[in-house]
């Protein structure tokens, strides 16, 4: 079968009426600035791009290198082809105006320049994850509370995952597709049209060592995992734990499993670790296109209304049935504490 690019498969949506001129152009700029971004994250230590930045971001960790790069070709590339209105990035505290001398557009991209940097310097798979949502109408200079909207409103996400082969995963709500990298030719290629992933699993991810710190509805769901076969389960489970949440994402895309990042004691106070609008968001869209489910724990994660342009959120996502199993048992304990 001849190979369709990313810029035939956006033709073909755009046809189907599923994105319009602008969506098609902004995803396009979005792959492009990430092709960039692999090639810098490919380099490593020879681009002298490893190691780190000596600046914080907004949530107080400190920056990697590659973090910074990352986050100035995303917004370097997307302020100048009048898609945008504004953009917001997990590395930066405000939204990101589009500078007067360029046209604005309708929409608004949310993005984590480099998801899983503690990775980059031991050469583990890192990736980029976006979202779009519509900038509201007659919002000319949108300000954070413009992105504050709910997960079901977003038009587009996906993410790239850096590894052995570069990956573009992407989502309209018309289901979930990947495309691969063709490095000679320089285009993203279709890979998997319409991804289905599995309702039942036996894989696992978590990060087990915060098991102390978790509530009891988690200890138990995990607990009855690692019982395996002699457990209530009735099988084994298998564990894996890249931390980097696009690999473990792509995994469960690809042959099933379900992640998660739970509520524990440690980041109780900042309400989870992960971030609702750069991350928890994008994947939970695209988890669910591709017929999986995505909680908080007690609820679907697109459907919480946003109260902060970097707030965090626990983490539920991947194959239905798990997620279901494991939610199941958080709200039947809220429900038993009355
Ligand atoms: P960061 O981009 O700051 O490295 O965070 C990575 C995220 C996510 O990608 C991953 O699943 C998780 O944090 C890993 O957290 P732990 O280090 O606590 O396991």
């Amino acid at each position: 079968m001849k190979p369709i690019s990313l810029i035939q498969f956006l033709i073909e949506e755009r046809r189907a009426g599923h994105v319009n001129a602008e969506l098609s152009l902004l995803i396009e700029v979005v792959a492009r600035a990430c092709k960039r971004i692999a090639v810098a994250t490919n380099k490593g230590a020879i681009g002298g791009v490893l190691g780190e930045a000596g600046t914080g971001n907004i949530q107080g960790e400190a920056q990697k290198k590659l973090d910074v790069i990352s986050n100035e070709i995303l917004l370097e590339a997307n302020a100048w082809g009048g898609q945008l209105a504004a953009c917001a990035s997990e590395e930066m505290e405000d939204p990101q105006p589009i500078p007067d001398m360029y046209p604005k557009g309708n929409h608004l991209l949310l993005f984590d320049p480099l998801d899983g940097s503690s990775n980059i310097d031991v050469n583990i798979s890192v990736g980029t994850i976006f979202s779009v949502l519509r900038c509201p109408d007659g919002v000319t200079n949108p300000k954070a509370e413009h992105f504050l909207q709910a997960g079901t409103t977003q038009l587009a996400a996906g993410y790239v995952v850096y590894g052995p082969a570069t990956v573009l995963v992407l989502t309209f709500g018309h289901g979930t597709h990947e495309f691969t990298l063709d490095r000679e030719v320089g285009s993203f290629i279709l890979s998997r049209r319409d991804i289905r992933i599995p309702e039942e699993t036996g894989e696992f991810a978590i990060n087990m060592s915060n098991q102390r710190h978790w509530e009891a509805p988690m200890q138990r769901y995990i607990g009855e995992l690692l019982a395996g076969k002699d457990g209530p389960r009735g099988r084994d489970f298998n564990m894996r734990w890249v931390a980097s949440m696009v690999a473990d994402v792509h995994r469960i895309i690809t042959r099933g499993g379900v992640f998660f990042y739970p509520l524990d004691a440690k980041i109780k106070s900042k309400g989870g670790k992960l971030r609702l609008m750069y991350e928890a968001n994008p994947m939970a869209f695209i988890i669910e296109q591709a017929g999986g489910a995505a909680t908080t724990g007690r609820g679907r994660l697109l459907e919480l209304q946003p109260t902060g342009l970097h707030q965090r959120v626990p983490v539920f996502l991947g194959s239905k049935k798990e997620v279901e199993v494991a939610t199941h048992y958080h709200v039947e304990a809220d429900r038993a504490q009355g």
